[in-house]
């Protein structure tokens, strides 16, 4: 269905002839393990149903043109392989052209443009990977139509995070990339990103389905609340190694930390290496729960999660407290917190099927009553990586 509509939109806009292949990349939800990614901490994403879908056809020079169904305003953006602009792009092509700037940069030649359309049915904007979900799709086209076959799945995850720090401008770490581009179908990953070791975990949730409820409230490109906060997590960091010999944040264990975080001067970079310690610890105990079937503790790991998020890291926000409270006081709600970068975006909540529809109703109402407007709430399936359609 959407394939057929894009396909009609694509002709329409750039014509019928020629090898026209569609892909597709997911998008990501994280279920524990924020912020702890670029502290060689670990992770435990998984990758969904929903993502961004991709038409192109490669040309005979060095054009580039974009149009996206879900930016129809902006209309067919032109562009050159000869015009790369790191870190000044605003518009959304700035993501498959920054992955075309990785690859030239990593030595794996584009020398020919490329005719591409593109719709997403992840909410823009909604902490749910988006951007990650953009490059993917890209690097996995570019991958194809070129033949660099050599490349896996994780060259081009770390591909979209060379792109997205250093054409976008964002410091992320590597768990949406990795998310998505390794996704499989009911499975959660995890990621330790130290050393990018990672184990598929089935994602069973018993009777109980991952409901996403988006605050509407949008981040948009380079976040520079999202940098500060990882440099905020280096200053602590070097604060410790000046009295232990520790590689990352996420190398520590809690006691440990107790034991050295006066060495850290600033308070507020002490709480941020606090959160990173303490989460990268309930993330390596939430997979031994999830693994046991122990839903209960599971979510209750969770909930703690947000708590550290609102308190210590400090990026939740009005948006995201109020329907993470209004979670917890819904029937059948298992654990809830607000998932990705935050300061906008997304919560996940792990609720009985039964519940589904009063969480929705009562989440919805006590949303738009306290800010004003209405929150929007998907009930997500885990999916595969990415793929040529
Ligand atoms: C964003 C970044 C990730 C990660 C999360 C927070 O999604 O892209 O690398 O840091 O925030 O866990």
């Amino acid at each position: 269905m959407i394939q057929t509509e894009m396909k009609k939109c694509f002709e329409e806009k750039f014509g019928a002839e020629g090898d026209i292949r569609t892909y597709f990349a997911p998008g990501r939800v994280n279920l524990i393990g924020e912020h702890t990614d670029y502290n060689g901490g670990h992770v435990f994403p998984c990758a969904l149903t929903i993502g961004t879908y991709m038409i192109a056809r490669k040309r005979d020079d060095r054009k580039l043109r974009f149009y996206s169904m879900n930016f129809e305003n902006l209309g067919v953006i032109e562009s050159s392989l000869d015009d790369f602009r790191p870190a000044e792009e605003k518009i959304w092509p700035a993501y498959p052209k920054g992955m075309m700037w990785t690859f030239e940069k990593k030595g794996y030649a584009v020398p020919f443009g490329f005719d591409i359309l593109l719709y997403g049915n992840i909410p823009n904007g909604s902490g749910l990977s988006s951007s990650a979900s953009v490059e993917t799709v890209t690097g996995v086209m570019l991958r194809d139509m070129y033949g660099y076959n050599e490349l896996t799945n994780i060259d081009i995850a770390l591909y979209g995070q060379y792109s997205e720090n250093n054409y976008n401008g964002v410091n992320c770490g590597i768990m949406d990339q990795f998310a998505i581009s390794m996704g499989k179908k009911d499975n959660a990953i995890f990621l330790d990103t130290s050393n990018l070791e990672y184990v598929y975990v089935p994602c069973e949730l018993k009777d109980c389905k991952i409901v996403l409820s988006s605050s509407n409230k949008k981040r948009g490109l380079g976040d520079s609340k999202y940098n500060q906060r990882r440099a905020e997590c280096e200053q602590a960091l070097a604060d410790i190694q000046k009295v232990k010999d520790v590689k990352s944040l996420g190398a520590l264990t809690s006691a440990e930390f107790e034991d050295i975080k006066d060495a850290v001067t600033d308070d507020i970079c002490r709480k941020r290496a606090k959160h990173a310690v303490y989460e990268n610890e309930r993330t390596v105990l939430a997979v031994e729960l999830l693994k046991a079937g122990k839903l209960e503790e599971f979510g209750k790991l969770l909930n703690q999660s947000h708590v550290s998020l609102r308190d210590d890291y400090e990026v939740t926000g009005i948006e995201l407290d109020t329907l993470v409270e209004a979670a917890w006081e819904c029937e059948g709600v298992i654990g809830s917190r607000m998932t990705g970068a935050g300061f906008g975006g997304c919560t996940i909540s792990i609720v009985k099927e039964e519940n589904v529809q009063a969480f929705i109703e009562n989440v919805g109402k006590k949303y738009e009553d306290k800010i004003g407007y209405a929150a929007d709430f998907y009930v997500v399936d885990v999916g595969d990586g990415p793929a040529r359609l």
